[in-house]
């Protein structure tokens, strides 16, 4: 493991001073060199405007633009880049789908049903939503350990369920959730649903075909890639038959001043000049991710997960939350007293970053009655060093705190 680790380490400039304990990767993934160089070339090299140009700088750069698209398709196993739509990011691509598919839908007295480990941005726009129509937000409940219990799940869905949408990991607790066993439960309802993969995308293989979700959402940025660009998946029916979003250059078809038609599938859905740096980048981010093998990223965390939540279970007093037998690399945990501002602030001190707080789920955060959590979360480049340095500099608070 730690050979495989230190050799996709050595990718990442960010690294190359060695001081950093970087566990953090949840919030977002450092870069490797390619990706930087890739933004790098585009702006040195290859910058012109995309879909527009008769000469061969904008033919560069629409080529970019689309190719990372194709790489998105086959990456993602979605059957036609006309089911890919560029968008920010998660945030993005979930407000894009509440706006454009399912507000036209949502009666007063429906429902839409979300989970209680759901981050704000898969339950705000929903939350908006189901306010303004008048309609009724539904959470799936959980167990102690932080996991579905699926039994409770086709009582939440009924004839006037509108959506579901799930995240495929939680940011907060790592619960992998059995998303085989979910989707088929709205299937046999006809409830149309979204998968938030801003967790996922980086970490094990995602399939559209075996998922069949209708809608899924990722970040550029949790995977390795920039910010500023995410990944919208949509069905060919469903995008066909939404309105766009937003309005402007690039999604029309034909305009004059009583009319204006679309333009077809995906550019529907990319109003204005698009972030083809982020594009670049992106492409770059997802030859990474393959030249790595999906299926060795999954079995690479998972040891790493085994071997971190040994270690943190050890320490005497702290306490994991969330426990769920099928887990992404994410561990939140508590520690006696201790806020978990307190914990990152000494964990600084020694150069390792994590993240503590509510992580964005605040009303998770309200369920298990803590004010936050200090959270790892694992990527790539990450060893079991790491995680070694990790508790030496857990000992560093007790020493603080006693
Ligand atoms: N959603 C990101 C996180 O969980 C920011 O840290």
């Amino acid at each position: 493991m730690t050979d495989f680790r230190q050799h996709t380490r050595l990718q990442f400039p960010i690294f190359a001073s060695d001081t950093l304990v970087y566990l953090d990767s949840a919030s977002t993934t450092q870069k490797p060199q390619t990706v930087i160089d890739a933004i790098s070339r585009y702006y040195t090299s290859e910058n012109a405007n995309v879909h527009r140009g008769a000469y061969d700088l904008a033919v560069k750069a629409t080529e970019i633009y689309e190719g990372t698209r194709e790489k998105i398709r086959k990456f993602i196993h979605a059957t036609s880049t006309r089911e890919i739509i560029f968008t920010k990011g998660t945030t993005d691509g979930i407000n894009l789908v509440a706006t454009s598919f399912v507000k036209p839908k949502l009666l007063p007295g429906d429902n839409v049903v979300i989970s209680a480990l759901e981050h704000h941005a898969n339950l705000i726009p929903w939350q908006m939503l189901c306010q303004k129509q008048a309609a009724e937000l539904r959470i799936i409940p959980l167990t102690r350990e932080g996991e579905f219990d699926l039994s409770l799940i086709p009582n939440l869905l009924d004839n006037r369920t509108r959506f579901l949408a799930l995240t495929h990991i939680s940011n907060t607790l790592g619960t992998r959730n059995p998303l085989e066993k979910i989707i088929p439960l709205a299937r046999e309802k006809n409830i149309p649903v979204l998968i938030d993969g801003a967790q996922s995308i980086a970490h094990q293989p995602v399939d559209m075909q075996a998922l069949d979700c209708d809608f899924f959402v990722c970040s550029g940025h949790k995977m390795y890639g920039p910010t500023g660009i995410g990944i919208l998946f949509g069905k060919e029916t469903h995008l066909e038959a939404m309105d766009p979003y937003q309005f402007g250059g690039e999604m029309i078809r034909s305009v004059s001043f009583s009319e204006t038609t679309w333009n077809t599938l995906p550019w529907k859905f990319e109003a204005g000049t698009p972030n083809i740096a982020g594009a670049a980048g992106l492409g770059a981010a997802i030859d990474f991710l393959e030249n790595i093998g999906m299926e060795n990223i999954r079995r690479q965390e998972e040891k790493l997960l085994h071997y971190a939540t040994e270690q943190l279970a050890g320490v005497e007093g702290l306490q994991i939350v969330g426990q769920a037998a099928e887990k992404s690399g994410i561990i939140s945990f508590t520690w006696k007293n201790v806020h978990p501002h307190d914990i990152a602030t000494i964990l600084n001190e020694s150069g390792v970053a994590i993240r503590a707080g509510h992580h964005c789920t605040q009303p998770l955060m309200q369920l298990l009655g803590l004010p936050g959590t200090a959270r790892v979360s694992l990527g790539v480049y990450n060893t079991t060093a790491d995680i070694d340095l990790l508790i030496e500099a857990l000992e560093r608070v007790r020493g603080v705190f006693g």
